[in-house]
Parts: C-alpha cells; sequence; structure tokens
C-alpha cells in the first residue's frame, strides 16, 4: 500500500510570523494523522518553520531550488544549502515557475537529480493548460513531462519521486478536476512510468493531485485508487482548513 503524502504550497504567502501561528495551530490538528504532512514555505519562513515542527510529524519543505551545488547564480539558493539546514522535501517544476520563470523540463530534470544527491525528497509538478486539455492533448503533455524529469534516475530514485498532477486550469480558480478525470490522469501517468521502469516500480511512486483541493472536495478526491495524495495551495494557508484535508480520510 502506498502511503498518502498531503502537501501544502504556501506559494508566496506568509510572513515568519504567521508562519510560525499556523504551525502551531496545525500540530495538534495533525498529530495522529496516518498520511505524511508537509509544508512547503517560502526560503524567508524555513527555519522558523523547522523549529516550530521540530517533533512533530509535520515535514518541511522549499518551493524551489537550484540544480547547482553552489557559485555565481546570484539569488538561488542549491539543494545542499536547504539540506544544511533540515528541509526534507522540494517542490520542483510548479507551473507557476514553468509559466513565469522559464523552468523547462531540462531543468526539471537538472533539478530533480540534484535533489536526490542532497537526499531531498522532490515533488515533481505535471499538468496540462486548459487548451492542451481542450485540443485532447493532457496525456500527452503529462507523460512527456514525466519521462523528462525522470530521465536518467535510478529505479529507486523513480521509486521515491513524488508526482503532482496539477492541471493548470484548476490552479487557483476553485475549478478542481473531477475525482474521476484526476484519477484517470495520474493512472495514465503510473502507465507511463510502468512502460519505461516496471511495473513494481509505477506501483510505489507517490502521485498526488493538486488544484483547488479544498475541506469540501478532498475526501472524494483522496479516496480514488491512484490518487496518493495532495499539493493544496489556498487551502493550506489556514490551520483548520488543512487539518481537515489531512485528516479527511481517518
Ligand atoms: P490551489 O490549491 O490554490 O488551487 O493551488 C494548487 C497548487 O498550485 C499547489 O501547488
Amino acid at each position: 500500500m502506498r502511503r498518502k503524502v498531503i502537501a501544502g504550497n504556501w506559494k508566496m504567502n506568509m510572513l515568519p510570523n504567521e508562519a510560525i501561528s499556523m504551525i502551531t495551530e496545525l500540530t495538534p490538528l495533525v498529530k495522529e494523522a496516518n498520511s505524511e504532512v508537509v509544508l512547503c514555505v517560502p526560503y524567508t519562513d524555513l527555519f522558523y518553520a523547522l523549529l516550530t515542527a521540530q517533533g512533530t510529524n509535520i515535514k518541511i519543505g522549499a518551493q524551489n531550488m537550484h540544480y547547482e551545488e553552489s557559485g555565481a547564480y546570484t539569488g538561488e539558493v542549491s539543494a545542499k544549502m536547504l539540506k544544511s539546514i533540515g528541509v526534507e522535501y522540494v517542490i520542483i517544476g510548479h507551473s507557476e515557475r514553468r509559466q513565469y520563470f522559464a523552468e523547462t523540463d531540462e531543468t526539471v530534470n537538472k533539478k530533480v537529480k540534484a535533489a536526490f544527491a542532497n537526499e531531498l525528497s522532490p515533488i515533481v509538478c505535471v499538468g496540462e493548460t486548459l487548451e492542451q486539455r481542450e485540443a485532447g492533448k493532457q496525456y500527452d503533455v503529462i507523460t512527456e513531462q514525466t519521462r523528462k524529469a525522470l530521465d536518467g534516475l535510478s529505479d529507486k530514485q523513480v521509486a521515491n519521486t513524488i508526482i503532482a498532477y496539477e492541471p493548470i486550469w484548476a490552479i487557483g480558480t476553485g475549478k478542481t478536476a473531477t475525482s474521476e478525470d484526476a484519477n484517470e490522469a495520474i493512472k495514465k501517468i503510473r502507465e507511463e512510468i510502468g512502460k519505461i521502469y516496471g511495473q513494481n516500480i509505477a506501483q510505489e511512486v507517490i502521485i498526488q493531485y493538486g488544484g483547488s483541493m479544498k475541506p469540501t472536495n478532498a475526501k472524494e478526491l483522496l479516496e480514488m485508487s491512484d490518487i496518493d495524495g495532495g499539493l493544496i495551495g489556498g487551502a493550506s494557508l489556514k490551520a483548520k482548513d488543512f487539518a481537515n484535508i489531512v485528516m479527511c480520510l481517518q
């Protein structure tokens, strides 16, 4: 049985004092969770979030990183730097980074490799635009993004990659993919991994759904056969909402 991983993506929100309050409020609400609980926070919150979450079952992740270890890359943060302060997860290739910050399948692949080299767990985002969906190309898009992100990884690394299927048209719009649609897309991603790396590995990969997941629709999505968790934006900013999502299957 695959474990469920429920991860919040705060995006560019929350000052350190807000991060500390949110995590303090969240801690007792999710302490009995059967799922893994992760919060991916802005760089400026990482240290405070790590200290506040110490000794709890809440794990802390970053939202991006550079693929080089160090060097003349003004403004960037490396996997080694994240690891050095105790970060465990990192989101890679979020659609907002692909859209606004020139992230490509190639940089995603380099970042995934750098994350593993530094013992961080990558959460790799894939997802189609509305246009691509309307043209019937959504499965081609997400399987290609998946293939390229995983290219050159060992079997063990593939098995330990978390993939987040986030249809771009569902992000921040209040429109959620139906649970059947989301499950179908995730099955296609798993099939693609199976074709390249074999069924056993494909069955181990955690694949989340993301896009307007909230307390009112989380249970239905998370009960689907292939949806192994969620990557949650807006609803991860409030402790109660996020806790309701984390605890909805218990
Ligand atoms: P929303 O939950 O706000 O739609 O954001 C989803 C997302 O992009 C998580 O990475």
